[in-house]
């Protein structure tokens, strides 16, 4: 068994097999309808528990489909009503959960929550966001963008906005899949130092440019996020929100781009804050594959944890 913690945890060449195991299974199922199981049961038997310290639509439902079309179970439990909330330790949430369930979904704070769980959890843990990384979410973006447009080695990947979670696992995936990544935002947002040490050590290179018109210049892939995230104080909105304007993905921005340039937003979004709907919109766009490939992607992250 092995978890899936981040993809710097990950070894390369395992990334690269569960984004073909995906690919594999996405093409295997052609258009059947969403609720009907694969040809495959690999997950017959097995309990997954999704936990969800934080609110999540994508994350939520595409584990839930995925585990079903799998041919495994699924039990939902939110953060707040389990005893965790309450003062049980991650320890022992952990050592009990393995006695129910052959795998542990966590979307969590602190990224010592997620190592707790992992650490004592005696069955694979997945995470499924942390204030720190987000790495199911750029599993589904490398599938996307080699969907649509090849392999992503040697592309010019371009992040406009805050260097959040979302980014520090672009930084790991950079490495790890070596593509070139932009980060181009305001200074007092900048990403942690360490993702893009980590990104450089493997190979990859990492550039801060504070211009966006100079950073999307030549880009195949702009991405962008929310400018303030779940675990950011609401009180810090207007603050963020007056940085990051200027590097707002429209179609100005996007116009300095490769012609055949792709863009990219996890979800949710605000529209016509981060990005605008001409561009989420627009023929850049490919966010609805990205959601749809949450579902791909996570599912052979299953498959390779469980070893099935
Ligand atoms: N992108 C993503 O993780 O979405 P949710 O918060 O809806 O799960
Ligand atoms: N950076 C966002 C991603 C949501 C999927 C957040 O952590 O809220």
């Amino acid at each position: 068994m092995s978890h899936f913690l981040d993809i710097n945890k990950t070894d390369a060449a395992e990334l690269r097999g569960i984004i073909d195991s995906a690919r594999a299974m996405k093409d295997a199922r052609g258009g059947r309808p969403k609720g009907s199981p694969d040809d495959e049961q690999p997950l017959a038997g097995q309990m997954v528990a999704l936990i969800f310290e934080k609110p999540s639509t994508r994350t939520r439902v595409s584990f839930d489909i995925g585990v079903r079309q799998m041919g495994g179970q699924t039990m939902v439990l939110s953060g707040s009503e389990m005893q965790l909330g309450h003062g049980e330790t991650i320890a022992d949430t952990a050592r009990v959960l393995s006695r129910y369930v052959d795998l542990i979904m966590i979307r969590t704070f602190e990224e010592q929550t997620l190592l707790d769980m992992a650490e004592y959890a005696s069955v694979p843990v997945i995470n499924g966001l942390t204030n720190r990384s987000h790495p199911c979410q750029i599993m589904a973006d490398v599938m996307t963008y080699e969907e649509h447009r090849g392999p992503i080695a040697g592309k010019k990947v371009v992040w406009s906005g805050d260097g959040n979670n979302v980014f520090a696992s672009f930084a790991h995936a950079a490495g790890q899949f070596g593509f070139d990544l932009t980060f181009t935002g305001p200074p007092t947002l900048d990403p942690e130092q360490v993702f893009i040490d980590e990104a450089c050590a493997k190979g990859a290179r990492v550039t801060i440019e504070r211009d966006p018109v100079k950073a999307v210049t030549g880009a195949d892939l702009v991405v962008t996020d929310t400018w303030v995230s779940m675990h950011d104080p609401q009180s810090a909105r207007e603050r963020r929100h007056n940085q990051l304007r200027p590097y707002q993905v429209n179609e100005a921005l996007m116009a300095h781009a490769k012609e055949d340039a792709l863009f990219m937003h996890c979800l949710p979004a605000h529209r016509d804050d981060e990005a605008t709907s001409a561009v989420m919109d627009g023929p850049h766009s490919v966010i609805f594959d990205e959601a749809e490939n949450r579902l791909h992607a996570q599912k052979a992250v299953m498959r390779w944890c469980l070893g099935v």
